[in-house]
């Protein structure tokens, strides 16, 4: 087996702060060294700018973003400089610390509680079952964009409660801003292209504008005393959360597509290439008694891993590993390293469907920013795994992958098989 499966990465000395280090997916070999090696290097940022720190092993990760207060998410959680202008107009809830966070996120963690969730399972399961079955009728295709592509946005279109013919559009919209850094997704090129026309907007992005007058739009229909779905409950006073204002509800809607829209699809493309390429994990999920799905998700989840990173700024001067981290340094937590650290993970680079304890850091893990929509990414994920395994004889990829343009998020952006239904 390759050293790194599921990547094609194999220098041990990329500079993370270049969005071509994930080119060939990402670069597990750098990671393994410094978290042998250098548990807290120092990074330069590529073309100017503020350096940063890394954080890498999978304890440290635990261990600080516990730490709000220390490690905070006010000044920015992308790894690119913002200016105090930029960023208080481009700010939503998740650049903020407690208590301000928590007040903010009670306005909606209910909507995506996993008891929440689980009432979607019929719904996520007519979605799936539409894709699969439309993409194994044609028997070739690009699994990323057949399957993984649509059913995130189509599921979180009807938990916002805007319509279903919407979601195609708002894919294309969430890839333009969150995927800024590929060309395949944007002409505005994050690294490549003069941006600064749209510094005060998420992602730097205009597809923000087009955006944010959708938003405009639904909230004239709130304002006029519509009901659709959960985008009400941030504008409504609540006894233990404020209220979004205006310009909040609009970057917030441009999370929401951002973050509901490329995760998901890069942990399903993950699980289809890894069922492709190793038969023996298709043939466990189809085995009769295997009931062990949440485990299985999980697993994938891991292996995925598609937030790299997430940034934060030290808010006070802190020791680590024999150096100091001095108030207003970045520091960048690298969750994506978290899931191949040996000392948490046994065996991380393998595929254990039944990983009986499984500390995986995809979703933030341990830190009040843990992710509003892990339950119903697991959900999709799982249910991904039922259908292809209730349907599916053989996977088999016909061609390269290709992975997204970007150290921010990982993933197969094309990902070519042949499959065979039961
Ligand atoms: C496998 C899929 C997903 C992964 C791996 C993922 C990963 C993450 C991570 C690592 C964070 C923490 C950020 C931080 O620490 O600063 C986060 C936060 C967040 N995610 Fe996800 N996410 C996924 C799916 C989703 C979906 C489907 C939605 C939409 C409903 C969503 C919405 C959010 C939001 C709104 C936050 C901010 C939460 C806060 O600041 O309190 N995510 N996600």
């Amino acid at each position: 087996m390759a050293p790194y499966p599921f990547s094609r990465s194999h220098d041990p000395f990329v500079d993370l702060s270049s969005q071509d280090a994930f080119n060939e997916g990402a670069p597990f070999a750098t990671f393994d060294r410094m978290r042998r090696d250098d548990p807290l290097a120092w990074s330069e940022m590529e073309g100017g700018g503020q350096g940063f720190w890394n954080v890498v092993r999978h304890g440290d990760l635990l261990e600080l973003n516990r730490q709000p207060d220390l490690l905070s998410s006010a000044s920015g959680i992308r790894m690119e400089d913002q200016s105090a202008e930029e960023y208080e107009a481009r700010k939503t809830f998740q650049e903020t610390d407690p208590p301000q966070h928590r007040a903010f996120r009670a306005l909606v963690s209910k909507a995506f509680s996993r008891a929440t969730m689980a009432g979607y399972e019929e719904q996520i399961r007519a979605i799936v079952t539409r894709l699969l079955d439309d993409a194994l009728e044609a028997g070739e295709f690009d699994a990323t964009d057949a399957i993984a592509r649509h059913l995130p946005m189509q599921m979180l279109a009807q938990i916002i409660g805007v319509p279903n013919d919407d979601a195609a559009w708002l894919v294309e919209k969430g890839d333009a801003l969150i995927s800024n850094a590929d060309p395949d997704y944007t002409d505005f090129v994050i690294d490549k292209v003069d941006t600064d026309e749209y510094r005060m907007l998420p992602f730097r992005s205009p597809a923000a504008v087009e955006l944010f007058d959708y938003a405009n739009r639904l909230l004239a229909r709130i304002d006029a005393g519509e009901q659709i779905g959960v985008l009400n409950l941030v504008l409504e006073e609540t006894s233990h959360g404020t209220a979004m204002s205006r310009d909040e509800f609009r970057n917030f809607f441009c999370l929401l597509v951002a973050a509901g829209n490329d995760t998901t699809r890069y942990s399903i493309s993950a699980t289809i290439h890894a069922l492709a390429n190793d038969p023996a994990l298709l043939a466990q999920i189809q085995a009769p008694a295997f009931d062990q799905w949440d485990e299985a998700t999980d697993e994938m989840i891991r292996w995925a891993a598609p937030t790299s990173h997430f940034r934060r700024t030290a808010t006070r001067d802190f020791e680590l590993h024999g150096k100091t981290v001095r108030a207003g340094d970045k520091v960048v937590m690298w969750f994506l390293s978290g899931n191949r650290d040996e000392a948490a993970i046994p065996d991380p680079y393998r595929i254990d469907l039944t990983r009986p304890r499984n500390p995986f850091l995809s979703f933030g893990q341990g830190g009040p920013h843990i992710c509003l929509g892990m339950w119903l990414a697991k959900l999709e994920v799982k249910i991904v795994l039922q259908e292809l395994a209730r349907r599916v004889k053989r996977i088999e990829q016909t061609a390269e992958h290709r992975y997204l343009r970007s150290n921010f998020i990982h993933g197969i952006k094309t990902l070519p098989v042949r499959v065979e239904r039961k």
